[in-house]
């Protein structure tokens, strides 16, 4: 069978088993891809494969993966052990998310219009294995970044995919509580914290689960931690520095709870919603607003 024809018959299969797509692809064709050309290691531009014919061992290799991806519920990401971000493959697996922030689109525009330059310190808070702050060190070559999370095990992914791309010099892994190990000021800080209410989580699709949980909720409607971000984020920030951080579908709460003031929200090209900018000046001005 060629490549092109285990995919139809793959995404067919996986369409007749009501999986939920959230996990970087938004369809059955694309989650094929994700598991064949990924498991297979073919890039994903390279059309001329799909031409290929697969061996009876290949066959019966990919069978076992897709039946673990119907039957186990398991994100593609944790099946193949890569994921893609902003262009750039990291290792990913149960430690951490599965890497899929719309602050991607942001990082290939150079976070224009909020930054003028490049930034040239850089905090990724609540990073899990690391893709934001690393896709940015990728992206500005002459910036250091911190990537920050209280998950000794999201951090020890990070680090592996610090080692992947090479770039020990100039990207730290640190453990902490939000900004409570954090001396620094920073002229960037990106956050995806967790943004889950306890009651949204028992709702999710069985996918959510395999993720740690840690990752996903969030106290208080899952505003606690987002607005703990907010109260400190400008003792970690420089005068001009520019706080982005994504609460996803909480937007709405966060929008409620903070209907005084002016909220940026992000508009994406490429989907994706729920992610605001503020400056130092706007968060200091504000921050009373945000106990
Ligand atoms: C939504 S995941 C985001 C992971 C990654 N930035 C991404 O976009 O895929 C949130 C991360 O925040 C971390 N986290 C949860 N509470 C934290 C806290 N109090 N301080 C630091 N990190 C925290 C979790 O371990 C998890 O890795």
């Amino acid at each position: 069978m060629k490549i092109k024809d285990y995919l139809k018959q793959t995404a067919e299969r996986l369409d007749n088993s009501a999986l939920c797509y959230g996990h970087g692809t938004s369809n059955s064709l694309d989650e094929a891809f994700y598991i064949v050309y990924g498991v297979m290691g073919i890039n994903f531009s390279d059309t001329r494969s799909a031409e290929r014919v697969l061996s009876r061992l290949e066959i019966s290799k990919l069978e076992e993966l897709v039946q673990r991806r119907i039957e186990l519920r398991l994100p593609a990401a944790y099946i193949v052990g890569k994921a893609w971000f902003a262009g750039h493959e990291f290792y990913c697996d149960q430690r951490a998310l599965v890497p899929r922030s719309p602050i991607a689109e942001l990082i290939l525009g150079n976070f224009q219009p909020f930054l003028v330059e490049p930034a040239r310190r850089v905090l990724d808070l609540c990073t899990g294995g690391g893709s934001i702050g690393i896709a940015i060190a990728l992206q500005w070559p002459e910036c250091a970044v911190d990537l920050v999370d209280i998950s000794e095990q999201a951090l020890a992914l990070a680090m592996q995919n610090v080692e992947l791309h090479g770039l020990q010099n100039r990207v730290r892994c640190i453990h902490s509580d939000l900004f409570a190990a954090l001396e620094a000021r920073y002229d960037l800080i990106v956050a995806n914290p967790p943004y889950v209410s306890s009651e949204e989580y028992k709702e999710l699709p069985a996918e959510f689960n395999h993720e740690p949980a840690l990752g996903l909720i969030s106290a208080d409607d899952g505003l606690q931690i987002p607005l703990q971000i907010l109260r400190e984020a400008v003792d970690y920030l420089s005068a001009s520095g520019q706080l982005v951080m994504e609460v996803g579908y909480s937007d709405e709460a966060l929008s409620q709870r903070l209907s005084q003031l002016p909220l940026l929200w992000l508009e994406f090209e490429h989907g994706g919603e729920g992610v605001l900018a503020l400056g130092a000046q706007q968060l200091e001005q504000y921050r009373e607003q945000f106990n």
